[in-house]
């Protein structure tokens, strides 16, 4: 089977596509990341995609003012341009209308630092300190037009500890992500995610128990 191609979308710094860059140097992982797609010309995180030798394009939001669905029509003329099969939002911050999100159902994938459906949207860790969780992590899921909504593919856990910061817990999350994101764009491209009922049902894959993902973190 050949291997997907797949487009990550940025904003910022990109650790967790360089994540998935990682991922895909092994040959035997079953996508290929060949577009680092970012709004932001300053995104840190296309100097480190053109390191790893990777195609990278800007489409500045900034330049289409209000016109969401011009700045949603010209990255896709850029996605078709590539050849994409799925696309994974990594730290992409701008809202998408639901028309690109609908040419893209089941085949865009997005990384968000919380178990969802709990604390959607910004501050997430500054908000599971206070509200005082136990538990808290991240979730990958597929997007659909309302934001960090959608069926999850996989999340990971981390304990909250009594003496956790914004920025500890912060560091103890991301690592979850860095491992998160692969392997679920592993399952997506390996055709192995279902979404029934807006659920995802993963073929073959052993569901770790709370305490196994727990003691992983
Ligand atoms: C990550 O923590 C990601 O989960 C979060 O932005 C960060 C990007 O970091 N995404 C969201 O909050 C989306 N709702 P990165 O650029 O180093 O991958």
């Amino acid at each position: 089977m050949s291997r997907k191609r797949v487009a990550v979308l940025i904003s910022g710094r990109g650790s967790n596509m360089a994540a998935l860059i990682e991922a895909a140097k092994d040959k035997s992982y079953p996508a290929e990341i060949v577009l680092v797609l970012s709004n932001k010309a300053d995104a840190g995180g296309l100097i480190t995609a053109r390191d790893s030798g990777i195609a990278t394009e800007v489409v500045d939001h900034a330049s289409f003012g209000k016109d969401r669905a011009a700045f949603d029509a010209a990255m896709q003329k850029v996605l078709e341009a590539h050849r994409i099969d799925i696309v994974c939002l990594a730290g992409f911050m701008r809202l998408l209308s639901p028309g690109f999100v609908g040419l893209w159902q089941n085949r865009m994938l997005n990384i968000h630092p919380a178990l969802l459906p709990a604390f959607k949207g910004l501050d997430t860790h500054k908000r599971a300190l206070e509200a005082g969780a136990k538990t808290h992590g991240a979730t990958v899921h597929f997007v659909v037009p309302e934001m960090d909504a959608g069926p999850i593919i996989m999340q990971g856990a981390v304990a909250v500890r009594d003496d956790d910061t914004e920025k500890s817990l912060a560091a103890r999350v991301l690592a979850v992500e860095h491992r998160i994101y692969p392997e679920a764009l592993r399952l997506v491209a390996e055709h192995r995610v279902r979404v029934v009922d807006g659920r995802c049902l993963i073929n073959g894959a052993p569901v770790p128990d709370a305490e196994t993902l727990m003691a992983q973190s």
